[in-house]
């Protein structure tokens, strides 16, 4: 069958329109394979099938048809190439402004201490310049060192199982020294760092110069001056001659390089069992005062439950809470904001 070189040609020019487009417009690498198939494919391309035709167009029209054949041959490979180098280069612009290298880089954000730990850090500096040494103590803790040395006998209120994180072990109960625990202790999470007096003074004798900063836990309900866990400052000075007025000025100095000493603070007699007499300390907020802790002379009873001699030494304890002092000193209204990791708030510190 002889095909009219007319229609050849018209085949040919319909195949370059949309071989063009189609190559022209592939989107990305997988759509111009597939374009390449179709009209370039070296077993059933479109092109390849055009080319079988040839053979059918008569001989003197032979040439004008090959002609025009190789210039849309031509066209289709050229399309192709375009398409190809302009995908690539796609892929490898990037998508943002180009680079500056002369710019500075991103300033990674750096983060600080909690200002709980600023506190405590600050609080042993001062407390070191006054000659006070850090002593540690467990937070899990017996009832001889956080109550019975203490002086806090097994009626006292401050032992009541509802006021204290007991530990719930095999058959322990607060209070029954032969609990079915290794030892027979019963053991509770410390409600407070005078329990570290007791550990440092079995362990060496007068003088002493101690400071014991830490965890206490209480189920106390949270509220702005009040949390279940806090932390507390405890000194303890023992040597011969330690007065009332020696625990008063080093309060005083105390508060003064902590707070400035525009914060006025005022002792109240008080009750603690192991110390006597006793006082609460309170600082001054606007027209208010606030306690931040308590403090006294330690009773004889402590001092002999160590085997200290209450004749030869006296000493001055105090425990402060580090939540309110810090509190005092930034204008923090509400304790809560030091445990809700809001780093708007930490920030600031
Ligand atoms: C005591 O804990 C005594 N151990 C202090 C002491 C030490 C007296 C040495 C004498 C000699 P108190 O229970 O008052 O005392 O607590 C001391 C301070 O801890 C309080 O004044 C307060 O500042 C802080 N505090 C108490 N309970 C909480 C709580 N739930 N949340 C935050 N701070 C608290």
């Amino acid at each position: 069958m002889i095909v009219a070189l007319a229609d050849f040609l018209h085949e040919l020019d319909e195949l370059a329109a949309a071989g063009g487009a189609v190559l022209g417009g592939a989107a990305d690498q997988a759509a111009l394979e597939t374009a390449r198939v179709e009209f370039l494919g070296a077993k059933s391309g479109r092109l390849k099938t055009l080319q079988k035709g040839l053979g059918s167009v008569a001989g003197s029209d032979k040439p004008a048809a090959g002609k025009r054949f190789n210039e849309v041959k031509q066209l289709l490979e050229a399309a192709l190439a375009n398409a190809q180098s302009r995908l690539a280069s796609a892929d490898a612009a990037p998508s943002g402004p180009p680079l500056d290298p002369t710019q500075p880089g991103p300033r990674p954000t750096l983060g600080h201490l909690h200002p709980l730990t600023q506190t405590i850090e600050e609080l042993k500096e001062i407390m070191g310049r006054l000659g006070f040494t850090v002593a540690d103590g467990p937070e899990i803790e017996d009832e001889r060192h956080n109550f019975e040395a203490l002086n806090i006998p097994a009626d006292h209120p401050a032992r009541d199982p509802l006021e204290n994180f007991f530990l719930a072990t095999a058959g322990a109960t607060a209070g029954s020294p032969d609990a079915g625990l290794p030892g027979g202790r019963p053991l509770l999470l410390r409600s407070q760092t005078s329990t570290v007096q007791i550990r440092v003074m079995e362990q060496q004798p007068p003088p002493v110069r101690i400071i014991a900063l830490g965890r206490v836990y209480r189920p106390d309900t949270a509220d702005a001056t009040h949390y279940p866990m806090f932390h507390q400052i405890e000194g303890l000075l023992v040597d011969r001659h330690v007065t009332m007025a020696d625990l008063k000025s080093m309060l005083r100095l105390f508060a003064a390089s902590y707070l400035g000493r525009e914060v006025h603070i005022r002792f109240r007699p008080s009750f603690f069992p192991f110390t006597e007499p006793s006082v609460e300390v309170d600082m001054s907020w606007g027209d208010r005062w606030i306690e931040m802790g308590g403090a006294g002379m330690v009773d004889p009873n402590v001092l002999r439950a160590v085997g200290y001699d209450p004749e030869q030494v006296t000493g001055f304890a105090f425990g402060l809470g580090v939540e309110r002092v810090c509190a005092r000193r930034h204008g923090v209204a509400d304790i809560r904001e030091f445990y809700k990791n809001d780093v708007r708030f930490l920030h600031q510190f």
